[in-house]
């Protein structure tokens, strides 16, 4: 019997790091968001039919889900946990959008994201600008930008939301980052 609540606790700490403390290490905690929040983060992003929305650090998937889902988008993300990736995958499977959903397991740092019409971030300020300026060499120069809860130091957001959780940057309207071009 004690060996197994000695396994149990060795198991669910091995998750723990997995889930939670190797995200905070790399990049940004997971915070799951509820369905409403996810809807009102695509509509604010007016993503369109056919567009490619791309979710650095996409955790358990759901946005990139109801991107494809809700909106017909191609959805691509990048999750450094393996348990959420395979989260993710199943959720795609589940809800019958795994053609339309790739979700590659990955450092967000290394990852490509020059397919992105919408580049989507969830993560930290550290994150952000770990990120920044170099990920601009790599997007379109019509890509939206739009993040959740954490603006883009010194770069003009082309709208916010009413309750200022939300910014979208476009950088084909002129838009620079501090010294960045
Ligand atoms: C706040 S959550 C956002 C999840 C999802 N984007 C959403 O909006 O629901 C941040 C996610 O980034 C992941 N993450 C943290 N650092 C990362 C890195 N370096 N590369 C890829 N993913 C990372 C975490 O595991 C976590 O799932």
């Amino acid at each position: 019997m004690f060996e197994f609540y000695t396994l149990f606790l060795l198991g669910g700490l091995l998750v723990l790091a997995g889930m939670v403390i190797l995200p905070v290490f790399f990049g940004a905690p997971w915070h799951p968001l509820l369905p409403g929040t996810i809807r009102r983060i695509l509509r604010f992003a007016d993503v369109q039919p056919g567009e490619t929305f791309c979710d650095l650090g996409c955790g358990e998937g759901r946005v990139l889900v109801t991107a494809a889902k809700e909106f017909s988008a191609r959805a691509i993300g990048v999750e450094i946990d393996p348990l959420k990736v395979m989260l993710a995958r199943m959720f795609a499977r589940m809800k019958g959008v795994d053609d339309r959903v790739q979700i590659v397991r990955g450092n967000m740092f290394d990852f490509d994201p020059s397919s992105a019409d919408v580049l989507y971030l969830y993560l930290t300020h550290q994150a952000v600008d770990r990120l920044f300026p170099e990920i601009l060499k790599k997007l379109k120069p019509s890509v939206k930008i739009v993040s959740y809860r954490f603006c883009l130091r010194g770069m003009t957001p082309e709208k916010v939301s009413a309750d200022k959780t939300l910014f979208l940057y476009q950088l084909d309207k002129g838009n620079k980052i501090n010294n960045y071009t």
